[in-house]
């Protein structure tokens, strides 16, 4: 793999340029990657729908795995064509946005945002940030996916210059907009039985939040409440058999790659990743070839090799917790 150092860094522009807004949308709807200010942390924002611009953030950060994503809407209307909303998120949307508070929430059926932002859940994360990012996705038309800009294990992206040097060989612009007004991650909620469910503590307070209702933090924290920490969530139904050299009997076939593995046409079904053997397409792919796998009754879902090198890695992860032994909500 080529290092961030060989690569040309990304233009940086200032965002009260004349034509940001409309480059950076230009640039997301060719299905390339912008880092974006916001008023908590910058973001290395992707089209929300387009499945290989998502993996393509996953693989820019480096020590990839499948975390679900924030979707980021530029307002209201656009995150309740997204999302189930009850009375009290709404109420939380309509004091904090724009702003730092991050809500999750069941994900509408017919919602246009790929499976790898959710890490195939039922529910899905949204929230309105403010400036230039809300700017963009308006002119965009459709919410863009951004986790904070940083590599895995890095600080958190303050400056654009940071952010250059850490992700600028993975993005095409870097939007500047000077230092968040805030600086640390939004605050993420769930509101469960009326209780608003504080997941992650971030850029708006309890305190604040206790206005509108009942405050609750979820038990044994945050790292817990990250769905992909749950096992269960992943959990198809038919057992999972990793890196097979050859297709048993009733099983069903996860392939990679031009070439099959002995036994395939035993396979009760087959799903190719990517044909070509690319990670990429592989994880763009992945969520919804497991779905659709699981739908024929196989004894197992046999999985071809993957390579653990770049999204693999997050791939194989992703897999081998779908594996891993059942016991209700243990965590992986
Ligand atoms: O301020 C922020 O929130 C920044 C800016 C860029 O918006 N974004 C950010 O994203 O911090 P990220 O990906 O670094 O953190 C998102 C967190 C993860 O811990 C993830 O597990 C959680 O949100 N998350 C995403 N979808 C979720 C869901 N459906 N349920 C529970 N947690 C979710
Ligand atoms: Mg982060």
């Amino acid at each position: 793999m080529m290092t961030v150092s060989t690569i040309a860094s990304a233009p940086i522009v200032e965002a009260d340029s004349p034509d940001c807004v409309v480059r950076a949308a230009a640039m997301l709807d060719e299905g390339r990657l912008v880092a974006l200010p916001t008023e908590t942390v910058y973001g290395l924002a992707a089209d929300a729908g387009n499945g290989e611009a998502v993996a393509a953030i996953f693989a820019a950060k480096g020590r990839p795995a499948f975390n679900p994503l924030i979707a980021h809407v530029d307002g209201l209307p656009m995150a309740e064509r997204l999302c189930r909303f009850d009375s009290l998120s709404r109420e939380l949307a309509g004091a904090f946005w724009p702003g730092a508070l991050t809500l999750v929430l069941p994900k509408k059926e017919n919602a246009l945002v790929h499976d790898l932002v959710t890490a195939g859940q039922p529910t899905l994360a949204v929230r309105q940030p403010r400036g230039i990012a809300a700017q963009v996705i308006a002119e965009l038309g459709r919410p863009l996916a951004a986790p904070s800009a940083n590599r895995s294990g890095r600080i958190t992206g303050t400056d654009a210059q940071a952010v250059a040097d850490d992700l600028g060989g993975s993005v095409a612009l870097i939007v500047d907009g000077g230092a968040p007004a805030i600086g640390v991650e939004s605050t993420i909620v769930k509101v469960e039985d009326g209780v608003i469910t504080i997941l992650r503590p971030g850029g708006v307070t309890a305190e604040e939040l206790a206005n509108f209702g009942a405050v609750g933090r979820a038990g044994g924290g945050a790292a817990i409440q990250a769905p992909g920490m749950l096992a269960s969530h992943y959990a198809p139904n038919a057992a999972i058999r990793l890196d097979i050299d050859e297709v048993r009997e009733g099983e069903a076939l996860l392939a990679f790659g031009p070439d099959r593995a002995s036994g395939f046409e035993r396979a009760v079904a087959v799903e190719n990743l990517s044909e070509a053997g690319d990670l990429r397409q592989a994880a763009a792919r992945l969520f919804a070839a497991m779905r659709a796998l699981d739908g024929y009754g196989a004894t197992a879902i046999a999985v071809e090799p993957i390579p653990a090198e770049g999204l693999g890695e997050a791939i194989r992860d992703r897999l081998s917790r779908a594996a891993a032994p059942r016991d209700g909500d243990g965590i992986a």
